[in-house]
């Protein structure tokens, strides 16, 4: 009887169906009142009163194993014989809705990317600054009203830390930490004490250019600048100087292009004048070379930096500048084409 069991036990183990007929007719075979596990517990009434607790233990963990083994392959069948008939594997999916990047990150790479074909690499600094990168070093006097709360966010418990008010900071960091030949582009977040409306913020984004080397002049300056501008807002646009004034460059100029919304011709967005200001830009003030432990004796370098929402303004139109820190996904999406 126990080597009966034995078999029996082993036998369940193996047991196989690939259809429903086959395991109809385990179940007939195994199961079923005339089965194999009727008939095991039938004949168990002649095992010997001192074998029948060790023949019990057995017969039933036949019984376990033969229905635990039928349920299985049941199972399996079912989920193999599920109708697949109404899928149709050739459909297309739903689209995945996708984001879209920033227009000021579109906008800011389309920059970078310029100006990297032209031999610039890009540089990066903290937003958190000491006074010295963002004022000192950059040849503002000790009274300059940008060092005002007025104008600048101050830590309050660290006088002498503030948040960048412009990416001259940056300059200022790689000029302390290399020697000419410098040819950087660093954009990043500024901020600046002003209330907030259509045409300010109290942060917004900057491109900052340094270039310094033996004999840099300033028409060097101004054809990267025009190259630049017919680059980014096409060949036909022309560009202006006009003299301006910067603490850290000597001589300092804003730079106009003519205005790529009416082509020159006066519209209201340059205010009928045909050009629109996007840049400042300079020689860098041998004060501030020194001040970076760059010798001035030997070398000479130019600057600039331009606001990326004016740019984006100029190229999209965007009238108000909240827009971009709002997160309106109707907005954004504006932009998916420009991706
Ligand atoms: N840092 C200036 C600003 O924030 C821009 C600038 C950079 C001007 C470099 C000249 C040279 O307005």
């Amino acid at each position: 009887m126990i080597e009966r069991i034995t078999r029996l036990l082993e036998e369940a183990e193996h047991l196989q169906a690939t259809n429903t007929e086959e395991l109809e007719a385990l179940r007939l075979k195994y199961l079923s009142k005339k089965g194999i596990l009727s008939q095991l517990m039938a004949d168990f009434r002649q095992v010997p009163a001192e074998q029948k607790r060790e023949v019990g233990l057995l017969a039933n963990k036949a019984k376990d194993a033969l229905t635990e083994r039928f349920n299985v392959l049941k199972a399996q069948l079912a989920v193999a014989e599920e109708d697949h008939s109404g899928l149709d594997l050739t459909r297309t999916p739903y689209p995945i809705h996708l984001g879209t990047r920033h227009p000021l990150s579109i906008v800011k790479q389309e920059i970078v990317n310029i100006f990297q074909h032209m031999g610039f690499s890009l540089a990066d600094g903290p937003e958190v600054e000491d006074d010295w990168h963002v004022f000192g070093s950059m040849n503002f006097a000790d009274d300059h009203p940008a060092r005002d709360m007025q104008d600048t966010f101050f830590i309050e418990s660290h006088p002498d830390v503030l948040l960048r008010t412009h990416t001259s900071s940056v300059q200022s960091r790689v000029m302390e930490q290399s020697q000419p030949p410098i040819r950087v582009i660093c954009p990043g977040r500024v901020y600046r004490n002003e209330a907030i409306s259509a045409r300010a913020h109290c942060f917004f984004h900057q491109v900052e250019g340094l270039y310094i080397d033996r004999n840099v002049s300033f028409t060097d300056l101004k054809q990267v600048l025009l190259t630049f501008a017919r680059e980014m807002f096409g060949a036909d646009t022309r560009i202006r100087l006009r003299p301006s004034y910067f603490p850290f460059t000597e001589p300092s100029a804003e730079m106009d292009i003519s205005c790529n919304i009416c082509g020159g011709e006066g519209c209201a967005f340059c205010k009928q004048t045909g050009w629109v200001e996007i840049l400042g830009c300079g020689m860098v003030d041998p004060n501030v070379l020194e001040a970076n432990g760059i010798d001035s004796s030997i070398y000479s370098g130019y600057a600039f930096g331009m606001g990326i929402e004016r740019i984006t303004n100029l190229k999209y139109q965007v009238k108000d500048l909240r827009m971009f820190s709002e997160n309106d996904v109707r907005f954004l999406e504006e932009f998916m084409a420009a991706n």
